[in-house]
């Protein structure tokens, strides 16, 4: 079975819009979402250009504002500090990477937490780990959502995560702990890999190399959930992490790339957006 994240995100969206369309009678306005871009990196334009295309769907105010790649850091900074003070903005998104002379970690923290629909701020990811009420970073929380709607019991199961970054692996592997899931996070400097993924009854890839996972790293009847998204210099086409041909016989469950997560990314900083705003809204 492939999961398509791009038909579930068709349905969560419409479903998003409904109630939406809502607010304006119940809270006087729409969430609005504010989108910084610096610089004119193309995968970051494509992902924001994505971002605003899903807050028309859904019927999210949505704001990018571009700045050059010269920005300061303390430039960044007032902004965000304006955007934190402005009562009309519910979601702020800094679209990472930032140049090199920013302090990502700097801007994230600057962001007020009940703004950050990323998930990605200290207090946000503190708060997933000691299972406090938090923004759920949109990756994986798209990843265990597209779980759920398959049908897929997480609990008792032995679940694999490759990859541990910030934004992805070490999220998805607690939330799956949370969920009752025996995890194991791999990553690059893992011995034997292979042994261990073919144990992974729910395999995680986040690694960020094209078809790094073989068909032989993964046990027949596998759930297997491709995060990657990498460009192939040839052909400018997108591919995952999984060798999705080889493995899609062999797995009982897969995602592909492009389609699969992607979607589901958006989707959730929608559902993130919107449960900023009503947090908010609901406070007063
Ligand atoms: N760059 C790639 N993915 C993301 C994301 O989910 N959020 C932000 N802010 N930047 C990204």
């Amino acid at each position: 079975m492939i999961i398509s994240g791009k038909d579930l995100s068709a349905r969560m969206k419409a479903e998003m819009a409904e109630k939406v369309a809502t607010f304006p009678q119940k809270y006087g306005r729409v969430p609005h979402l504010v989108v910084i871009l610096v610089g004119e990196d193309p995968a970051s334009q494509s992902y924001v250009k994505g971002k605003g295309k899903a807050c028309e769907v859904v019927g999210i105010r949505n704001t990018t504002i571009l700045r050059p790649a010269t920005i300061s850091e303390e430039e960044l900074l007032a902004l965000i500090a304006e955007l934190n003070a402005d009562d009309s903005v519910d979601g702020i998104l800094v679209q990472l990477p930032l140049p090199k002379h920013i302090n990502e970690d700097r801007i994230i923290a600057a962001i007020d937490k009940s703004k950050d629909v990323d998930g990605f701020h200290p207090l946000n990811v503190a708060a997933l780990w000691m299972k406090q009420p938090c923004t759920v970073a949109c990756t994986p929380k798209g990843i265990i959502r597209m779980l759920d709607e398959a049908g897929i019991e997480i609990s008792g199961k032995r679940a694999v995560v490759i990859g541990r970054s910030q934004i992805v692996g070490l999220p998805v592997a607690k939330l799956l702990l949370d969920r009752n899931a025996t995890v194991t996070i791999c990553h690059s400097r893992t011995q034997n890999m292979a042994e261990i993924t073919r144990q992974a009854e729910i395999l995680v890839v986040a690694i960020g190399k094209a078809k790094f996972v073989t068909e032989d790293m993964v046990a027949p009847g596998a759930v297997v959930i491709d995060v990657g998204v990498n460009r192939i210099p040839e052909t400018g086409k997108l591919c995952g992490d999984v060798d999705f041909e080889a493995i899609e016989p062999k797995a009982s469950v897969i995602t592909p790339v492009p389609g699969g997560v992607g979607p589901m990314t958006i989707t959730c900083l929608m559902e993130n957006t919107i449960e900023c705003f009503e947090k908010k809204m609901n406070a007063r």
